[in-house]
C-alpha cells in the first residue's frame, strides 16, 4: 500500500514538472517533491542522516524500555512528538540494527513502515508512513546484542566484579543502533524515560538522575532541554552516588567512589569558573559517571552526565583536565552544537580552548602552557602523519562518505584551539570573551556550522579592520592546511627545565641528579616524550629502577614509557605492557601501543597473543581501530 502511495505521488510530481498543468487534488495527493536544498533550507545538509526534517521532524522523545543483560537487548517503545512541517506522508528515521516490531500513531493504529538501504555508516532508513494530521509515533523495538553503542560488561569487566554492567557511547551517529531516531546533531529533541532494570542495579541517564537504587528497578529520567541524538546516554551498573559540590557529584562503583570524590573535589569549582567566563550553566545539575576500563574514550560529554574512564584517576588529580573538557562541552557543544560531523571542530576545538581556560583559573599560566605545548606536538605529529597539504587538516572537514569516526582527529581539537587562541591574542582577551560570552548565548540550543561561525566572527569581531582581518586570517584557518605561516610556536619555561634535564641525562647525569622531585605529569610526559631512541637497554633499566614507570599508576606515564618499553624490545616490562592492554580500553592509548608493536615482525606476534586475550574486553569502537592496525580479520557483526 505504501509502496503504491509513493510511486504515485512520484509518478504525479513528474507529470507536475513535465507539463505545468495542474492536476485535480485528490486525498492521497502528497506536494510535488522538492529539492534536497529547499527541503533542508533550514538544516544543515547532513550526509550521516536520512532523516529529512525541513518535511517531518522529532521534537520530543517519550522512552520506555527494559534493559535484558541475559540476552544482551534494550526494547520496548519509542514514542516521539513530531512535526509535520509540509504535509508529508512519511517522516525517516535512522535505525541501525535494530529490530522494528510495529509501529502506531497517536490514536493507537498501526502504520505502515519500511525499513530500506543499508549503508556500513548510517545503517537502515526507517520510512514511517503518517499523515497531515500526525503529532505521534510510537516505534516498538528492540536493539540487537551487537550494537555498537552498546557494551555489555561482565561482573569481572567492572571494578567490583559482583554484577553486570551497561553503558551506551551514541557520539557520533551510533544512537540509531539503540533507539529508532533522526540521528543528527542539528535535529534536537527533549526526552522523558522510562527504564527497567534488574534489581539491585541502578540506571543513570543523560538527564534528571536518581541518588539512590529504587527498589524494583524501575527509573524514570527527564530532560528537559533539547538535544541532538548522539548526546542519549545510558548507564546501568551497580554504582552509588556521592555528592562534591551543591550542583556536582559522581557515581562510581562502591570501591572506587570514595578516590572519583577526591579526585574530582574540584568539580563545583570548576563549574563556577566556566559560568564567571561564559554564562549561567544551564543544565541544572553536573555530574560524573566513572566508568569501567574498557570505557574507549577519556570523557563523552552526555548534559547533566559526563561519562568518563577511570583511567583519569591518577590519585592526584593530574589528569582533570578531561573533566575541564567534558564540563566545557556544557557551553561547546551540547549548547552550540556542530551542525554536521564536517563542522566537528565547533565542537571539540572550542571545547579544548574553554578547557585550558579552566586550567589557567584553576592551576595558573605555567601549568597550563604545559598542556598547550603538549597539544601543540600532538597536532605537529599529526599534521606530519597527514601530510602539510592534506584536506582532512582543514577545520572544516569533507567526510563525505567516510567513516564519521575519522573527523575524531587533533585537528579539530587542537588545530581548532589554536585558531581560537590566536584569535585571543588578536583582540585581546577581554574582548574575546564577550564574543564568545554572546555567541554562547545568542546561538544556545542551535548549531552551528563553519560557513556561519565565520560569517558571524567576520561581522561582530573583525568588521572592516583589515589589519585585524590579516592577523587572524580567519580563512586559512578554517578552510585551509596545515598551521598557517603566521602562527607562533607555544612554549613553556617548564618544559625548558625538563629539556635540560633531558640533556643532563644524555650527558651522562644519572637519573636521580635531574631535579625531578617536583614534577608533575606534564613534566614527566614531556620527559618521556623528548627521550631519545634508541635507548639501551642498561639505560632503560635504569630508568626505571629510580623512576618506577613500569609500575606508574598514572595511565598516562606508564603508556609513554610503554613506547620506549617496545620501540627498544625492553623484555623486562613486557608482562606490566599485557596486565595494562588487557585491562584498558581507552583507545588513545591501545593505538599508539599496538602501532609501535606492529612496526616489527617479532613485537606484532607479540600484540597478536595479547590481543587475543584484551580484545574481548574492548568496546567494539576501540576494537574496530586495533583490528585494523593488527590486520585482525573483522567480520561485520550484521548490523544491517
Ligand atoms: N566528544 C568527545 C568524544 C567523542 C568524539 C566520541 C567523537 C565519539 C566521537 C569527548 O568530548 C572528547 O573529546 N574526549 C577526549 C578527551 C578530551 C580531554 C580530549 C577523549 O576521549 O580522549
Ligand atoms: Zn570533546
Amino acid at each position: 500500500m505504501q509502496k503504491i502511495n509513493r510511486s504515485l505521488a512520484l509518478a504525479i510530481s513528474v507529470l507536475l514538472t513535465a507539463t505545468q498543468c495542474s492536476m485535480p487534488k485528490t486525498e492521497n495527493e502528497t506536494k510535488p517533491a522538492l529539492s534536497n536544498k529547499q527541503l533542508n533550507s533550514t538544516f544543515a545538509i547532513d550526509e550521516y542522516t536520512y532523516a529529512r526534517p525541513a518535511e517531518a521532524v522529532i521534537t520530543h522523545l517519550d522512552l520506555d524500555v527494559e534493559v535484558n543483560f541475559a540476552s544482551k537487548i534494550i526494547s520496548g517503545v519509542a514514542s516521539y512528538h513530531v512535526v509535520n512541517k509540509t504535509g508529508t506522508n512519511m517522516i525517516i528515521l535512522d535505525s541501525k540494527g535494530l529490530e522494528i516490531e510495529k509501529v502506531t500513531l497517536g490514536d493507537g493504529e498501526s502504520t505502515e513502515f519500511a525499513l530500506v538501504g543499508y549503508s556500513q555508516y548510517m545503517g537502515r532508513k526507517l520510512e514511517i508512513t503518517i499523515s497531515q494530521s500526525t503529532t505521534r509515533i510510537n516505534i516498538y523495538y528492540a536493539s540487537r546484542p551487537e550494537a555498537v553503542a552498546l557494551q555489555w560488561l561482565s561482573p569481572q569487566q567492572t571494578a567490583d566484579k559482583k554484577s553486570p554492567y551497561l553503558f551506551t557511547q551514541s557520539e557520533p551517529c551510533l544512537a540509531r543502533t539503540w533507539i529508532p531516531t533522526q540521528d543528527s546533531p542539528g535535529i534536537r529533541f527533549t526526552y522523558n524515560a522510562k527504564v527497567r532494570v534488574p534489581k539491585g542495579l541502578m540506571a543513570v541517564m543523560s538527564a534528571s538522575n536518581p541518588t539512590e537504587k529504587s527498589p524494583d528497578g524501575n527509573y524514570t529520567f527527564e530532560m528537559k532541554q533539547p538535544i541532538p541524538a548522539y548526546l542519549m546516554a545510558l548507564a546501568v551498573g551497580d554504582i552509588v552516588f556521592k555528592s562534591i559540590g551543591p550542583r556536582t557529584g559522581v557515581y562510581a562503583e562502591a570501591s572506587i567512589v570514595d578516590q572519583a570524590a577526591y579526585e574530582f573535589g574540584e568539580l563545583e569549582e570548576m563549574l563556577t569558573t566556566v559560568e564567571k567566563l561564559y554564562g549561567e550553566y544551564r543544565w541544572d545539575r553536573y555530574d560524573l559517571i566513572v566508568l569501567p576500563p574498557s570505557f574507549p574514550f577519556g570523557g563523552m560529554e552526555n548534559p547533566r552526565l559526563t561519562f568518563v574512564t577511570p583511567t583519569i584517576i591518577a590519585g592526584d588529580r593530574s589528569l582533570v583536565s578531561v573533566v575541564a573538557h567534558e564540563l566545557s562541552h556544557s557551553w561547546s557543544g551540547n549548547l552550540v552544537t556542530s551542525a554536521t560531523w564536517n563542522d566537528f571542530w565547533i565542537n571539540e576545538g572550542f571545547t579544548v580552548y574553554l578547557e585550558r581556560r579552566i586550567m589557567e583559573e584553576l592551576y595558573g599560566k605555567s601549568y597550563t602552557e604545559m598542556l598547550m605545548v603538549l597539544g601543540y606536538q600532538d597536532l605537529q605529529a599529526t599534521i606530519e602523519y597527514m601530510g602539510h597539504e592534506n584536506e582532512d587538516t582543514h577545520l572544516k572537514l569533507n567526510l563525505a562518505g567516510r567513516d564519521p569516526d575519522e573527523a575524531l582527529t587533533d585537528i579539530a581539537y587542537e588545530k581548532g584551539a589554536l585558531f581560537l587562541q590566536t584569535i585571543e591574542e588578536a583582540v585581546g582577551r577581554e574582548k574575546w570573551d564577550e564574543f564568545l560570552k554572546g555567541y554562547f548565548d545568542k546561538f544556545a540550543f542551535q548549531s552551528m556550522t563553519s560557513d556561519r561561525f565565520v560569517e558571524y566572527f567576520n561581522k561582530e569581531l573583525i568588521g572592516d579592520d583589515k589589519e585585524l582581518a590579516a592577523k587572524v586570517s580567519v580563512n586559512k584557518w578554517v578552510y585551509g592546511p596545515g598551521i598557517p605561516e603566521t602562527r607562533t610556536i607555544n612554549v613553556s619555561e617548564r618544559f625548558a627545565i625538563v629539556d635540560q634535564a633531558v640533556a643532563s641525562w644524555e650527558n651522562g647525569a644519572s637519573p636521580s641528579e635531574l631535579g625531578t622531585e617536583k614534577w608533575t605529569t606534564h613534566e614527566w610526559l614531556h620527559f618521556l616524550r623528548q627521550l631519545p631512541s634508541p635507548l639501551s637497554e642498561e639505560r632503560l633499566r635504569l630508568l626505571d629502577a629510580e623512576f618506577d614507570f613500569s609500575n606508574s599508576q598514572n595511565a598516562e606515564i606508564i603508556a609513554a614509557w610503554f613506547i620506549h618499553v617496545i620501540s627498544n624490545n625492553y623484555k623486562k616490562s613486557y608482562g606490566k605492557l599485557e596486565e595494562f592492554l588487557i585491562k584498558v580500553g581507552r583507545r588513545k592509548f591501545l593505538s599508539p601501543l599496538y602501532k609501535e608493536l606492529a612496526k616489527t615482525e617479532q613485537n606484532k606476534k607479540v600484540a597478536i597473543e595479547i590481543y587475543k586475550k584484551a580484545r574481548k574486553n574492548y568496546h567494539a569502537i576501540s576494537y574496530t581501530t586495533i583490528d585494523g592496525i593488527l590486520g585482525w580479520e573483522h567480520r561485520y557483526l550484521g548490523m544491517d
